[in-house]
């Protein structure tokens, strides 16, 4: 009989960006709340690390409901980024995460430049994370977000700024929405990014044809889910090739399997979203099955998988 995975395997674990991680499968930002909710019911040690919800410099709202609509093969979401603000989630949540077992990435959102600094700033006197991640790519707002990914000298500017406030790495999230990943990923390199995470939601539409009306509340929204996996795991290479710092993908991982065919791709660890919405213990069984996966086809540590992917000649 086959051994079950083990989310804390040696095999697992990682170094990124001079960080060591247990395992390469980390919980995306805007399924994992802000991790003190989950803590009841995932054991948090055995995830690679969390990304809490995008915080802001003032609480935000979100948009109309309804905000999340299944869609065949995934969602599409138009929360908008409803968050407590980076000053309640210092002063509320994060004591809660001290010595959580896991490392704390947090997602800074921002409509300018200045906006994404100061989040940094607060985060940054307050401590206990162990890295940032910028969204430049949230396509549920009407100002930051996608704008900031859609311009690789916007994306630039964003990123050297942040970088410079910041003690820790900075990981920057990028769009799918973009006609050259490659530049935009470049940019973010140049600038000092840490890494890049990619993709986040693709824009897009969900209409019901007997009112006539959209799905969401805010007309459109982002898809995410299996459904897009092909198109994340295209983007993900075409990043990966562009550039030497590490790059880690998600979209549509449902698997341990699917978790590997992103570190062929060229990702060094990858985010689970959309199957932790579905089930909060989705990443640390990922984990699991990669663990098996690794086990099965003899590689004895994850960085070996990572870009591995055989072209065809
Ligand atoms: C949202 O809050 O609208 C989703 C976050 C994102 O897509 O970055």
């Amino acid at each position: 009989m086959a051994m079950a995975g083990d989310p804390l395997s040696p095999r697992l674990r990682t170094t990124l960006f001079g960080l060591e991680f247990s395992n390469p499968v980390i919980a995306a930002s805007g399924t994992f709340g802000y991790g003190v909710e989950m803590a009841p019911i995932v054991p948090l040690h055995k995830l690679g690390g969390f990304v809490v919800k995008g915080l802001s410099r003032e609480p935000i709202r979100g948009n109309p409901p309804p905000r999340l609509w299944e869609t065949r093969g995934g969602m599409i979401n138009s929360v908008g980024l409803q968050n407590v603000g980076v000053r309640a989630f210092v002063r509320d949540k994060l004591p809660l995460l001290r010595g959580c077992g896991t490392r704390v990435i947090a997602n800074v959102f921002g409509y300018e430049v200045q906006d994404y600094v100061e989040v940094i700033r607060v985060l940054e006197d307050a401590g206990g994370v162990d890295a940032y991640e910028l969204n430049v790519s949230c396509p549920n707002t009407k100002h930051g977000g996608m704008f900031f990914s859609s311009d690789p000298r916007l994306l630039a500017e964003v990123t050297r700024e942040a970088v410079r406030a910041a003690k820790r790495p900075v990981i920057v999230k990028l769009s799918p929405n973009v006609a050259r990943i490659n530049e935009v990923a470049r940019a973010a390199e140049e600038s000092g990014a840490a890494a890049v995470s990619l993709v986040n939601t693709f824009l897009g539409l969900a209409i019901d044809a007997r009112t006539r009306r959209p799905r969401l509340g805010a007309g459109y929204g982002g898809v995410s889910g299996p459904a897009i996996k092909p198109l994340a795991l295209r983007l993900v290479r075409e990043a990966a090739l562009a550039v030497k710092i590490p790059v880690i993908g998600l979209g549509g991982i449902l698997t341990g399997e699917d978790a590997a065919e992103f570190l062929i791709a060229g990702a060094s660890a990858v985010e689970v979203g959309t199957a932790t919405m579905a089930d909060p213990q989705a990443p640390v069984r990922i984990a699991a099955e990669l663990d098996d996966f690794l086990r099965e086809q003899g590689v004895e540590r994850v960085p070996a998988l990572v870009g591995t992917l055989e072209w065809p000649s």
